[in-house]
């Protein structure tokens, strides 16, 4: 862990980019590179990780037991604490040494029916090619009335290559994501809502940070220029996991 001197520093340095290469300076020059390739990292923090963590931090209850994460456990070490009896940690990318469990999200075979109480899969369903078949897998490895707690882009940079993804393939509206998940979740054990509108967007967009944005700004939410969909889906507790048919976008 960073000792304070060593945060000190950091968040100043982040302070000193951003006096330095101010957004207004940037936009008045009209560039076609963005003010940071890094989505904002390097300016503070990226204005999706307001969301994404607003999300989760509203749903620690549901972190709890043995639980799932991609890349790392930073979430559910954070949300989850002591709640959590078990952490796993799941990537294709070989070279991630803090995976515990190597593979595909469309094939977890090496994983048991019914193991979680709860993954969270934040900021990955864009690389998946085939989305159905990873979302019959999530349903199965989650225990009945297991959450999964999902975050994706409807809009920003087409990163993931210091992940050695293989794809970067899809970008999720509200609606997209609630026609997908409908078909493996009960409408009633779905919460979907986007987040964002047109300068959350535009300043995600070219990479500036949380800190250069207001909480009022941030906050409001225009669904005709949404930026992210978030999703909590719990197993059923007792249904089965074949999928309800699909119903019409925007229909709940
Ligand atoms: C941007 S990170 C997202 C995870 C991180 N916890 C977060 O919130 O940002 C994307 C991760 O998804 C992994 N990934 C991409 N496609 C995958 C797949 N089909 N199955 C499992 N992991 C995958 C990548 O290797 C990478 O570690």
């Amino acid at each position: 862990m960073a000792s304070l001197f060593q945060r000190l520093k950091a968040r100043l340095a982040l302070q000193m980019r951003r006096l330095f290469r101010p957004r207004w300076l940037y936009l008045l020059a009209k560039r076609l590179r963005p003010i940071s390739v890094m989505a904002g990292i390097d300016r503070g923090r990226p204005i999706d990780r307001y969301f994404i963590e607003k999300f989760l931090d509203a749903r620690q209850h549901l972190v709890r037991g043995h639980c799932l994460e991609i890349k790392d456990n930073a979430y559910t070490v954070r949300f989850g604490g002591s709640k959590v009896t078990k952490s796993d940690i799941l990537d294709i990318n070989r070279e991630n040494k803090e995976a515990t469990i190597y593979g595909d999200l469309k094939n977890l075979s090496m994983i048991a029916d019914e193991t979680y109480d709860c993954f969270i899969l934040t900021q990955v369903l864009q690389y998946v090619d085939d989305l159905d078949r990873a979302l019959s897998e999530c349903v199965r490895i989650l225990k009945p009335g297991g959450a999964l707690l999902v975050t994706v882009p409807s809009l920003g940079k087409l990163d993931g290559q210091e992940d050695n993804v293989i794809g970067h393939y899809w970008r999720l509206t509200p609606d997209s994501a609630r026609y997908l998940f409908r078909k493996h979740f009960p409408a009633e054990n779905l919460e979907i809502q986007g987040w964002g509108n047109i300068l959350v967007g535009l300043s995600f967009w070219i990479g500036l940070a949380c800190e250069e944005m207001s909480r009022k700004k941030l906050d409001y939410y225009d669904p005709s220029f949404a930026c992210g969909v978030s999703i909590q889906a719990i197993k059923p507790a007792t249904a089965p996991t074949g999928a309800p048919a699909a119903e019409v976008p925007g229909s709940s």
